[in-house]
């Protein structure tokens, strides 16, 4: 198993240590475009494998024949935002990246599963999918299980109940309008509903909107990254694993939930050859609208990349 980090900066490194430390490949590369980052930063962690026991091999490089033949490249490469911004305003810089990266990908790497997680997320997702000419099962984007993991950790936190017990889903893009759903969130079994009147709900449903934003707001030089590239372990080892995980990732739909040509976080099947299956959920006439608007967005983002 060889795993391609592109992108050495936060969400990059980060990730990287957790799949060493996790023994999650047999070669780890992280490449970046900035000389000496990734080579320090890899040397760094391949030191710490002897303390962790990992015997997970890591190479920083800026060439992509390093990359080659690897089994999942995740991208992180991009700009991330600074207070004030919204994900889709950088937009336009992350297109070129991201468009770049995937033709270096495609080239080296031509059975690979990309993970994207640059930002906007579901259209930089649509970009590695157009680029790389990839069947749409071996490009997925992470952004579900982070919007859905700050969703139960505010849960967890307002009911003081361990985070283990919480079951939760989060559809839609990753932007202001996600669509968090308490009908479908479970707290050991008892539905949410059952458990917080609907104010304290909505709150905590706003604050999951707005929940990257938060982090922003607190770092004011870059965004989230412990969640972020938890989330993208996660997924990481579910295929790693053929682990078969039912996790909301951004995925391509076509067809499903009635909608065409996009990303979308969805609840998926996730195992070695990818997005194993997109699961439909039945869903109410707001949930419904919710789910439109957030297409809509992400719609209209994409609407503006010209490949
Ligand atoms: P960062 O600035 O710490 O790291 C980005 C790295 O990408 C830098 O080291 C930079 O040199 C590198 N890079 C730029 N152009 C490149 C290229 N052409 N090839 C290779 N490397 C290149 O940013 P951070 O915090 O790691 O975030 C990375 C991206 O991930 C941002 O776009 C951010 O918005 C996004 N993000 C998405 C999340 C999600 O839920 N999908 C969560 C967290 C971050
Ligand atoms: C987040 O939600 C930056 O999209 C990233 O933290």
């Amino acid at each position: 198993m060889k795993i391609t980090v592109v992108g050495a900066g936060h969400v990059g490194a980060t990730l990287a240590q957790r799949i060493v430390d996790n023994e999650l490949a047999n070669e780890l590369v992280l490449i970046d475009i900035v000389e000496g980052l990734p080579q320090g930063k890899g040397l760094d962690m391949w030191e710490s494998a002897p303390i962790s026991g990992s015997d997970c091999y890591v190479i920083g490089t800026n060439d992509y024949q390093d990359t080659k033949d690897s089994d999942i490249v995740v991208i992180t490469a991009g700009l991330p935002r600074k207070p004030g911004m919204s994900r889709e305003d950088l937009l336009a810089k992350n297109v070129e990246i991201v468009k770049s990266v995937t033709e270096q990908v495609a080239k080296f790497s031509p059975n690979s599963i990309i993970i994207v997680v640059s930002n906007p997320l579901d259209a930089m997702a649509w970009t590695a999918l157009k680029v790389s000419g990839f069947e749409p099962h071996r490009v997925m984007g992470m952004a579900g299980i982070l919007d859905t993991a700050r969703y139960r950790s505010f849960i967890a936190m307002e009911l003081n109940v361990s985070t283990k017990d919480i079951q939760a889903l989060v559809l839609g893009g990753h932007g202001d309008s996600m669509v968090p759903l308490p009908r479908y969130t479970m707290v050991g079994g008892i539905p949410l509903t059952e458990l917080l009147p609907k104010d304290r709900i909505d709150a905590i449903v706003e604050r999951t909107r707005k929940g990257g934003a938060e982090i922003v707001n607190y770092l004011k030089t870059g965004s989230a990254y412990y969640a972020p590239s938890a989330a993208v372990a996660e997924m990481v080892e579910a295929i790693v694993k053929d682990k078969k995980r039912i996790l909301p990732c951004a995925a391509y739909l076509r067809g499903e939930y009635g909608f065409e040509d996009i990303y979308l976080g969805v609840p998926i099947k996730l195992g070695k050859t990818g997005v194993e299956h997109i699961f439909e959920l039945k869903l109410t006439e707001d949930e419904k609208e919710a789910l439109r608007k957030s297409a809509e967005s992400v719609k209209n983002t994409v609407a503006q990349i010209k490949l």
